[in-house]
């Protein structure tokens, strides 16, 4: 049914005040999770689920972030030199083939839904994925590729979804939910950032969409929504409207919230439990400190 999906938006024109004053000069998807920018995890996952074409809407002070897909003669020059192989290659997995990466600048900060709007016209008539790199996802298989996999079955448009708190619901896309087969959920309405009292359910969107190109169509359309900006929810939700399909995807895995500064510490510590040469003295140095862990 649905066509295959080999292009992905990463939305990383955003300020990341919150990171303060680190992101005065580093921009937030460059921070890292052990040794590997928050970005890397992004592109990753999506390499995993067949994407080859790469669009990053950007903002000013964004540069590190081509650099850090460019290639690094000098360094590799160095590494050679002195006979690393093992760091060349880690360099090697970070290289984009020349045309594989476009980024498109996002003038003004109006919101997620006009920062996927400013990829339209790379975009053309194709399904699309969207990639919000400040949702970390641990998964044993990947998140996108869950999605592209269910997606194949479905068509229409797609968010990955996850219950969040009934307090929480004013952080997210909320999906009012028609009914549930196993991990697909058909949606008849979205909301972004509702009060607990007014939200249809606390099934939130996480940052993993597959969208049809009329989604962009409603972005020429759709009025300031939720905080006065354009929001993607809401070019979603008028999908819905003109008879066309969303659903939500429980994928299976863990999520950790990076735009925040608890998510992100929780994230380093998860992806450096991870990694065997480290688990065992951050677990020693964890049970030291926190008494009555394991
Ligand atoms: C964005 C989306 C929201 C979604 C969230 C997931 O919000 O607008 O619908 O639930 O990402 O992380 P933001 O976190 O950028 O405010």
């Amino acid at each position: 049914m649905g066509n295959k999906v080999t292009t992905a938006i990463f939305p990383v024109a955003g300020m990341g005040t919150r990171f303060l004053p680190a992101t005065k000069s580093v921009p937030k998807e460059i921070m890292t999770l052990v040794d590997r920018p928050l970005i890397q995890y992004a592109i990753d996952e999506a390499r995993a689920a067949g994407i080859t074409e790469f669009i990053f809407v950007t903002s000013r002070g964004k540069g590190a972030l081509e650099d850090y897909f460019d290639l690094a003669p000098n360094l590799e020059e160095e590494l050679r030199s002195k006979g690393k192989d093992a760091l060349l290659e880690v360099l090697h997995k970070t290289n984009m083939d020349s045309g594989d990466i476009a980024y498109i600048r996002q003038h003004k900060a109006l919101g997620l839904g006009h920062a996927v709007w400013c990829a339209r016209r790379l975009i053309g008539d194709r399904p699309f994925a969207v990639i919000l790199p400040d949702d970390v996802i641990s998964a044993e298989k990947p998140c996108l590729q869950q999605m592209v996999e269910a997606y194949e079955e479905t068509g229409g448009n797609m968010v990955a979804a996850m219950e969040v708190a009934p307090e929480r619901t004013s952080s997210y896309g909320i999906l009012d939910v028609e009914k549930e087969d196993g991990n697909l959920l058909h949606i008849k309405g979205m909301v972004e950032k509702p009060k607990a009292e007014e939200s249809p359910s606390n099934l939130a969107v996480i940052g993993r969409y597959i969208l049809s190109p009329s989604v962009l169509k409603n972005l020429d359309h759709v009025k300031k929504g939720a905080g006065g900006e354009i929001q993607l929810t809401d070019a979603i939700a008028a999908e819905l409207d003109q008879g066309r399909k969303v659903y939500g995807y429980r994928f299976a895995g863990q999520r950790f919230d990076c735009g925040s500064k608890s998510g992100f510490l929780q994230a380093t510590v998860s992806y450096g439990l991870a990694r065997p040469e480290l688990r065992d003295d951050l677990a020693a140095y964890l049970k030291d400190i926190v008494p009555g862990l394991g």
